[in-house]
């Protein structure tokens, strides 16, 4: 049996609404079993972490499993996993702490590329310690970030590499293991902002070559908060700023204040929904451990998503078509060229306003928000200012339908 799109869609409450979602990209939509282990947290017994109570216990239990359910998910040792407030808060927080151990004239590495937070906290880092920031360029023609653009940036000096693993503007994939090879032989450590890539695709920290992962599970069917993942050696020689009774322990002492163990729990169902999303290895009797089945589950709903991506990119090629048989020139422009991609598209109307475009679909009822999505480097280097172009963004519940609506309501807003 292959990907059942109609039996994962009843799994989510709010596609009940009717609305078709493009707008995973900026927070997917989220399935029962989720909201569900949100609301039991908060309805049972609960304290702070400890072995005392029962509810201590439940706090407790929560945490580490949560670990372990990013660790699945990462391929990452649980033990080096940080739970924070967001992607954004986490970064700000680490590249304060890396930033204690630089001196003046280190280097720090960000791309254009990127989302900004995982450029302004290094560009704060930086300044704080009088570090030089280098910038690795992308191509705004091809959409391609190469190991070339950030090699030639690398030297001695260098201390960070800041890189995305997916650009949630263009869906870009930069060739991370590459990279990350090239900023080692430096002696330099690469962050990469997980955020986009984790929503789509296996994800293997140790294969990328990231010595620090980032992301978010609100971004992949989960609640709002953030991850950090890195080798409990790496954590283990660093010291964060923290308040003096807190755990010195590693992960802890990098996650500041009580942890929203509601969300936590949240992250958990989320991951084993991801886990479930491949029937062929996901029974009842839960086939593989939850790292195989979740690599096979993610591997399954890739293809769903790049078959739906393909149907988008025939129908937009056919809307150019028959554009260009009335007036001459095309009436949308892809701008999601990389050879490795998720299946993220980035479009602008020539002679047409993109906000327009959203509010044209929204009022149908299909939700493809356009704006710079934070990737504020990259909507300027691309020619969209401060003002950015339309994204549309597959997740694991979108279908043909949802695919027809937003085709239909794109060739209605280019014939108005
Ligand atoms: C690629 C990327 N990085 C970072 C972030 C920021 O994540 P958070 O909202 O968890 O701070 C986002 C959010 O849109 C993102 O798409």
């Amino acid at each position: 049996m292959g990907y059942d799109v109609h039996a994962v869609r009843a799994r989510f409450p709010a596609l009940a609404a009717g609305t078709a979602h493009f707008d995973g990209p900026g927070g997917s939509q989220v399935p029962d079993s989720v909201a569900a282990a949100v609301a039991d947290t908060l309805t049972s017994p609960l304290a702070n972490r400890g072995s005392v109570t029962a509810a201590e216990r439940a706090a407790d239990a929560i945490v580490l499993a949560a670990r372990a359910a990013m660790g699945d998910l990462l391929g990452a040792d649980p033990r080096g996993v940080v739970f924070g407030r967001s992607m954004t808060a986490l970064t700000f927080d680490l590249a304060r702490t890396l930033a204690a151990t630089w001196r003046p004239g280190d280097e720090v590495i960000v791309t254009r590329l990127d989302h900004d937070a995982n450029i302004r906290p290094w560009l704060y880092a930086a300044q704080g310690v009088g570090a030089t920031v280098r910038w690795a360029e992308f191509d705004p023609r091809t959409a391609e970030l190469t190991v070339a653009d950030v090699a030639r940036e690398l030297s001695s000096r260098t201390r960070v590499v800041a890189v995305t693993g997916a650009s949630n503007l263009l869906g870009t994939r930069p060739p991370v293991p590459l990279i990350a090879a090239a900023a080692h032989e430096r002696g330099a450590l690469v962050f990469v902002d997980g955020v986009h890539l984790t929503a789509h695709a296996p994800v293997d920290v140790a294969a990328l070559g990231a010595d620090i992962y980032a992301c978010s599970p609100y971004k992949f069917l989960g609640p709002h908060c953030g991850v950090l993942a890195a080798a409990p050696d790496l954590l283990e020689s660093l010291t964060p700023e923290k308040l003096a009774p807190s755990p010195d322990s590693v992960p802890e002492r990098f996650e500041l204040g009580t942890l929203p163990y509601e969300l936590l729990a949240g992250t958990t169902a989320a991951v084993d929904f991801l886990a479930g999303l491949d029937p062929t290895v996901s029974d009842s009797t839960g086939t593989g451990s939850r790292r195989e089945r979740l690599t096979a589950s993610l591997a399954t709903v890739e293809r769903h998503e790049e078959g739906l991506r393909h149907r988008i990119e025939d129908g937009l090629a056919d809307l150019n078509k028959s554009a260009m048989n009335g007036k001459g020139r095309p009436a949308v422009t892809v701008h999601s060229r990389a050879g490795s991609r998720t299946p993220t598209l980035l479009l602008s109307f020539p002679g047409r306003d993109p906000q327009d475009a959203y509010r044209f679909l929204a009022e149908r009822g299909v939700n493809a928000p356009a704006g710079t999505f934070y990737a504020l480097e990259a909507s300027r280097r691309l020619g969209f200012g401060d003002r950015g172009a339309l994204r549309v963004g597959l997740a694991p519940y979108t279908d043909d339908g949802d695919v027809d609506r937003l085709l239909t309501g794109l060739g209605e807003f280019l014939a108005s």
